[in-house]
């Protein structure tokens, strides 16, 4: 079998952030990418051969105390290689040319000129608009290159060695401020590197089914289901791989929201007909343990815990289950690859069980980026319902309620959350999350009727967001906050004011614990 990567381009990553948006756009022509750790040698590269290389940009500069060069040996392995912004200035740096700090630094959009003729820049407008964030700049390019694009600020803007396969551009081509970005992706990859866009929805299923399939042999494999789209989608692998092969188990820990495990249960019994689905109502256990605890990352460790514990004992009564299908995400094997990533939160999926358990892990997701296992979900008939849901935190309404955990408090939080969601799903708006939150410690003063109320605050959090990592607080109309505070004020007893967060990430993060 031909190599994946051979088919495809690594991204050396010089910042996470560049590097990630770089991966998914060569993905979106349909090349197959992958990123690796800036420290990789030009040896590590010879024994699986990609077909491209692309250098991100990041925040260094490359004659700062921090700045990482890249193993020389790289550019000359004829392979070949896009340098971006960071990566162009260090392809000048590395191989003869001159990076200076420019006297004014070029941030946001900016228009490029061309200079000479350009394999990289082939069907381009002579001007075109890019987006630029340096204070560094190439001021001289490397023997054997041409300058093929200008800038005020940059007066190498893009230059190359076609004869050596090396191409830089100090813009950004993957935000989309850039005219043409995507498509000099496209181009890079499918003609100058002459790579097939083989890397489809089609190809990504069979692929991953293909290799479902080696890994678990004839025997059974067991699947946590909890409701969201990547256990579901990895589930939807599987069944598609081995067939009655697979027990799924779903585990109600209590802390979902109004009506959703049965609607869980509903809708794969219904998509998924023969599925066999084992479903444990483990919500009094779950609030045992949660009983006394208060502090955010105390719930999450809880919650964790006692979702192993359960799923351990229904695991044990699945005869021969040797694998755990989990649905671990590419960004998420990214991360736990980058040692100075800050831990902000404990995460807790259904799926930090595995090293702790008698089994081998089967990830069938594990390449793919969000909107790819949304878009193959999609073709493998899983249902909208499941595919357009909102992120939904694995320890559930219990970080959402700020105090102990209690049943009588979950059932105020999920009336109340029920109502927001309701009227916000009425508006029509689609944002990334918008949630409850029970401020379970404090209570206020009201007036009800005649009499003097003495009950909680609820928040109200809408946020729009593209990946989580940053947010903002949805400007919501007016009325239609009026319109849920009284509802809640109304309909749900134990809450007599309601409170809106108008706090964006950072410094706040989208959940309140
Ligand atoms: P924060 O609150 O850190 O959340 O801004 C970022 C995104 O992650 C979701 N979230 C979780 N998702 N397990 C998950 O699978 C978790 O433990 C968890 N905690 C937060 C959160 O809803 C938001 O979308």
């Amino acid at each position: 079998m031909i190599s994946r990567r051979a088919e495809g381009a690594v991204v050396i990553d010089f910042g996470a952030q560049y590097a990630r948006l770089i991966a998914r756009r060569a993905r979106e022509a349909g090349v197959y990418s992958e990123i690796v750790p800036r420290n990789i040698s030009a040896a590590a590269l010879v024994a699986d051969p990609p077909g491209a290389i692309i250098l991100s940009g990041g925040p260094a500069s490359v004659y700062s105390e921090d700045a990482y060069p890249i193993d020389p040996a790289i550019l000359g392995l004829g392979i070949p290689v896009l340098g971006i912004c960071y990566g162009h200035q260090l392809i000048a740096h590395q191989l003869g040319g001159m990076v200076t700090r420019t006297p004014a630094a070029e941030y946001g959009s900016t228009q490029v000129s061309r200079q000479a003729a350009s394999l990289l820049l082939d069907g381009f407008p002579q001007e075109f608009r890019v987006w630029m964030s340096h204070g560094d700049a190439v001021s001289r390019p490397p023997p054997g290159f041409r300058v093929t694009a200008q800038s005020p600020g940059a007066p190498v803007a893009a230059m190359e060695d076609a004869s050596r396969r090396l191409y830089g551009v100090q813009f950004h081509p993957e935000v989309i401020h850039t005219e043409h970005g995507q498509r000099m992706f496209a181009h890079f990859l499918t003609e100058l590197a002459d790579l097939p866009a083989n890397w489809t929805g089609a190809s990504i299923i069979e692929e991953a089914v293909e290799e479902v399939r080696a890994r678990v042999g004839n025997a059974r494999a067991i699947c946590a289901l909890s409701g969201g789209v990547d256990s579901a989608v990895a589930a939807a692998i599987v069944k598609l791989a081995i067939g009655d092969r697979l027990t799924c188990v779903f585990i109600d820990s209590g802390l979902l929201r109004e009506n959703e495990a049965n609607q869980v249960v509903e809708t794969f019994g219904r998509v998924f007909p023969d599925l066999e689905l084992v479903h444990v109502d483990a919500s009094r256990e779950f609030l045992e343990r949660l009983a006394g605890v208060t502090g955010p990352e105390e719930k999450r460790k809880a919650v964790g815990a006692t979702f192993i514990d359960v799923f351990e004992r229904v695991a044990a009564d699945v005869p021969d289950a040797k694998h755990l299908v989990q649905g671990t995400l590419y960004p998420d094997v990214i991360e736990s690859g980058t040692a100075d990533a800050a831990r902000i939160k404990t995460h807790h999926n259904v799926g930090g069980l595995p090293s702790l358990l008698p089994f081998e892990l089967v990830e069938p997701l594990r390449h793919l980026f969000k909107d790819e296992v949304r878009a193959i979900g999609r073709q493998l008939g899983v249902p909208a319902e499941i595919l357009d849901r909102q992120p939904f935190p694995g320890p559930g309404l219990a970080v959402r309620i700020a105090g102990e955990v209690t049943r009588d408090r979950l059932a105020m939080l999920r009336a109340a959350d029920a109502i927001i969601r309701r009227e916000i799903e009425a508006t029509g708006l689609t944002l990334w999350q918008v949630f409850g939150v029970l401020l379970a410690d404090v209570r206020t003063v009201g007036v009800q009727g005649d009499a003097r109320t003495f009950a909680h605050p609820l928040v109200v959090r809408a946020v729009t967001s593209q990946d989580a990592m940053t947010a903002d607080w949805a400007r919501l109309d007016h009325q239609l906050l009026a319109n849920i505070s009284q509802r809640i004020t109304n309909e749900v007893a134990g809450v007599n004011r309601v409170l809106y967060d108008i706090s964006s990430k950072p410094p706040a993060t989208i959940e309140w614990e």
